[in-house]
């Protein structure tokens, strides 16, 4: 077994699953993503460390290309102990299979494996076979598991037992992990079989973080950022920190972290729009706006705007953010997300830099493995890989190293 349990990120985005590994006490040792502002953010965050981060296509940049990068580091980090990854999850969604049926794409001899983004996990298991990690975990959209009556979840379960490992797949529930959001999202997890060892999901969020165990809202995630208007673009603004902080608050703004909040920032509407918005009770979609102020159909747009309910969790975030925020429109402001309220209902800390445009930072923020449902799952692994869990680490320190960095 490696000394000090470390992993390699797939496929790392904006460093989701990388953040929460770290958190659990995992040392990152590389991260590979083909993505320009995918790979300035894992850069700037400082969660890889020592920095092999790699902006490639993975399909062109295999195990043994990663192995030859690896050697420069101490021993003990050239062999991962475990290898994650988050494929893109666009080819298994099922907005994705829609647009597939209406192209009418399907004929008999059709398969999922046709979508060459669905054949990108098959990097992951390149990977996983070559480096014989003790662990190995996947996360992708649920979707995946049922492919137009192919059992894909089965299929993926064998494919990774076959390279030696008992191999548990769940859905989890990020809101019962302490993530202010409802998203689902299947996870592949494999125990090295000579480990003798069986995963177990978790359920709750890691013991220090149990104050969160109650469902976590939209109130606790944003209601202390200041007030701002659509079209707000400064990047830094003034913020003081409420005298009394949530748990959450308290989880994604460490007490060190002075008056100034960054990425506050929220797209600009047309007139028509922010009317529209004021019409919209909280939990209102669509449906309720105004036929007068309405320009989409309604049949296939109902729930195109969907304003935030404070005492509830948010609505899943995902990708499209980047083209339009309209599924999330703040609960009392006429006016989407900003980019830091986006962050918080994801689970990221307000230190945590996501890098790029407005577009690109949505993007990230949107397709990552919440922070926190990763430090619940990698904390887990940490308990299993490291026998006395003499290293874990935990949130808290994360956030106090993290005061060294930005
Ligand atoms: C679902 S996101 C991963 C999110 C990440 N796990 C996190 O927690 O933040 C999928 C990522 O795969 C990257 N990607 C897609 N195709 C790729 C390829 N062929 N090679 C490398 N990266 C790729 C995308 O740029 C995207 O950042």
């Amino acid at each position: 077994m490696s000394k000090v349990p470390s992993v390699i990120d797939l496929f790392a985005g904006g460093g989701g699953l990388s953040l929460g590994f770290a958190a659990a006490g995992f040392i990152g040792v590389a991260a590979i993503d083909c993505d320009q502002s995918a790979v300035d953010t894992l850069r700037d965050n400082q969660v890889i460390s020592p920095p092999v981060i790699i902006k490639r296509d993975i399909r062109r940049f295999g195990p043994k290309a990663m192995a030859r990068r690896l050697e420069n580091l101490p021993k003990n980090l050239r062999r991962p102990s475990v290898i994650a990854a988050g494929p893109p999850c666009q080819g298994w969604s099922r907005v994705g299979r829609g647009k597939l049926k209406s192209l009418g794409r399907l004929d008999p001899s059709w398969s999922p494996m046709r979508d060459p983004r669905n054949r990108l996990y098959r990097s992951f298991l390149g990977y996983v076979s070559y480096f014989k990690p003790e662990a190995c975990l996947m996360e992708n959209v649920c979707g995946m598991a049922t492919y137009f009556g192919r059992d894909m979840a089965a299929e993926i379960s064998s494919e990774i037992a076959e390279l030696g490992y008992e191999v548990k797949v769940a859905e989890i529930e990020a809101d019962r992990l302490g993530v202010p959001q409802r998203r689902k999202r299947l996870v592949f997890v494999g125990l090295r079989d000579d480990l003798g060892m069986r995963f177990t999901f978790p359920e709750t969020p890691p013991e220090d973080l149990k104050p969160m165990s109650r469902c976590q809202t939209v109130k606790d995630a944003i209601k202390d950022l200041p007030r701002i208007s659509a079209g707000q673009s400064r990047e830094t603004i003034r913020y003081r920190l409420p005298e009394s902080r949530s748990a959450y608050l308290r989880a994604v703004r460490p007490a060190w972290m002075d008056g100034c909040l960054t990425a506050h920032i929220a797209r600009w509407h047309r007139r028509e729009d922010i009317e529209s918005f004021r019409s919209m009770a909280q939990g209102a979609t669509y449906l309720d706006v105004p036929a007068r102020l309405r320009r989409y159909r309604t049949d296939i747009f109902h729930d195109k705007y969907r304003r935030l309910v404070w005492n509830e969790p948010s609505p899943c975030l995902t990708a499209h953010l980047s083209k339009d925020c309209y599924s999330h429109i703040h609960p009392s402001q006429s006016r989407t997300i900003s980019v830091r309220e986006a962050a918080r209902l994801q689970g990221f800390p307000d230190w945590y830099v996501i890098k790029g445009s407005m577009g690109d930072r949505f993007r990230l923020i949107g397709n990552s493995v919440p922070p926190l449902a990763a430090y619940a799952l990698a904390s887990r692994l940490y308990m299993i890989l490291d026998g006395d869990g003499k290293g874990k680490s935990s949130w808290r320190e994360l956030s106090n190293t993290a005061r060294g960095i930005v």
